[in-house]
């Protein structure tokens, strides 16, 4: 590493988001330079396939010149501008009326953040807020699960249900408690199928909100498929024996489309595959295509009557970004909306998703590979070292991480979850043939992985 070279400076300069600090004190950085298509390019100029869409978010890929055009039609008419105080601009206005519109059950209101964290922080507060002006103080906890992911900010890490969100960071804060991860292949009991298994996680679910008392419990906060804790579909059954549980005993039901929103699955939310009834919802990545950093929360109007309440008591509704509503990442997110609707990316993605969650189930039969999930286009391959028992490698050997790693070397991008599983989230305008480019080079660094960790245990 040269002394003034940007890796050394990345070294000396910069403090990653996610990043293992010591190791890197000794890697630096692998720097990306520009974008083509769902291809990215580092700095020796070498391309490679975005497998994950960044972090799950660049769903039109890395070259779209209209959300370049739309940002900067933004940036010369208004380039800052809040909506604080009865203030307001029209990208956010119109991007407020198309998500309402839009939405995947009825819906009322559209409050604005810059992140997924911010959003599921602010998903906290409302809940909150919502029972103080109830007159229920006591109805604060909040329900998530084990191995969700919902954010790092410091209600969303809470919400979090991953130990490297919580590790000596204080997390998680008062009132929020976690139920069972609903991964059926490491979590399903010997001879149980999945609907029993899903109907024991609602035993379950039911004991807790009675041990904790039901008027104790506020909300209930799901992705409608676990993403960044391994991307888990629910078990057979699971939300039809959910819910009726959250009716019985008035619980609010955040949903976290952060990941599943805008086309993941091919429909525009996943909400809508799961039969779900939200009264609170969470966006962010694709709903700007991740062109600009943008996050929303949607409330159902039952919320919104009891927040006006509060301002009939308090006055302002205290809570707010700078940024909330910033016109540059509102149009440009109503500018991907408009070319999701006339690409008719949803049916472009039911049109690939076969042919992508094909050859991501071939995967099943290598020695390797323990479980294969997935839908729409979105999966992953889990690696284990015993596959008759289940058994995932001892975390020390790093086996998710080297094939990571490898596949990268092979000119692909992707990401090694917990339990050595590697993600695939690939920008949504990908052809069949990129696909099978994608899992080709995948295909080799798993069989790279099969060579090295054979018998030798390092
Ligand atoms: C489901 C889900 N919710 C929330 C977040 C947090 O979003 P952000 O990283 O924009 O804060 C993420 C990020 O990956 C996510 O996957």
């Amino acid at each position: 590493m040269k002394v003034n070279s940007p890796h050394a400076r990345d070294v000396m300069y910069h403090l990653h988001p996610f990043t293992n600090l010591a190791q890197h004190q000794e890697s630096g950085p692998d720097i990306f330079r520009r974008g083509e298509g769902i291809y990215v390019f580092d700095d020796d100029g070498k391309r490679y396939i975005e497998g994950l869409a960044g972090l799950w978010c660049a769903s039109l890929g890395f070259s779209e010149q209209r959300l370049v055009d739309a940002a900067t039609r933004q940036l010369e008419l208004l380039p800052v501008y809040h909506n604080f105080a009865h203030k307001a601009v029209e990208p956010a206005i119109n991007l407020a009326e198309f998500l309402v519109e839009q939405a995947p059950t009825p819906m009322s209101k559209v409050f604005f953040t810059n992140s997924g964290s911010e959003a599921n922080d602010t998903q906290v507060k409302l809940v909150w807020y919502y029972n103080n002006i109830l007159g229920r103080p006591q109805k604060k906890k909040i329900i998530a699960r084990h191995g969700a992911y919902h954010g790092i900010t410091l209600a969303a890490a809470s919400l979090t249900g991953m130990q490297y969100a919580h590790n000596a960071f204080d997390v998680p804060i008062k009132n929020i408690i976690h139920t069972d991860c609903p991964h059926y292949y490491h979590y399903g009991e010997a001879g149980e199928n999945e609907e029993e298994y899903s109907s024991r996680l609602a035993t379950n679910l039911e004991n807790l909100i009675l041990e904790e008392g039901p008027d104790t419990i506020a909300a209930f906060i799901v992705e409608p498929f676990l993403g960044a804790g391994g991307v888990i579909p629910p078990p057979t059954g699971y939300y039809e024996k959910i819910q009726p549980l959250l009716e019985r005993y008035d619980i609010l039901l955040i949903v976290d489309e952060v990941i599943s929103g805008f086309y993941r699955t091919g429909n525009m939310f996943a909400t809508e595959i799961y039969g779900l009834k939200p009264d609170l919802i969470t966006m962010a990545k694709a709903l700007s295509a991740a062109y600009q950093p943008l996050g929303a929360v949607m409330i159902n109007e039952k919320i919104h009557q009891v927040l006006i309440e509060g301002s009939r008591k308090f006055g302002i509704f205290g809570t707010g970004f700078t940024y909330s509503g910033h016109p540059v990442p509102c149009a440009v997110a109503l500018e991907a909306q408009k070319i999701y609707q006339e690409r008719r990316i949803g049916e472009h993605v039911k049109s690939v998703m076969s042919c992508f969650q094909h050859r991501l189930h071939a995967f099943a039969d290598h020695p390797l590979v323990g479980e294969t999930r997935g839908l729409g286009l979105i999966g992953a391959v889990e690696l284990v070292e015993d596959k008759a028992t289940r058994t995932n490698f001892d975390p020390a050997r790093k086996v998710g991480p080297w094939v990571m790693n490898r596949a990268q070397e092979h000119g692909l991008i992707i990401r090694a979850l917990i339990n050595d599983t590697l993600a695939f989230c690939p920008p949504l305008i990908i052809d069949e043939q990129q696909i099978n480019e994608m899992f080709d080079c995948f295909a080799k660094a798993l069989d790279d992985a099969m060579h090295h960790f054979a018998g030798n245990g390092d």
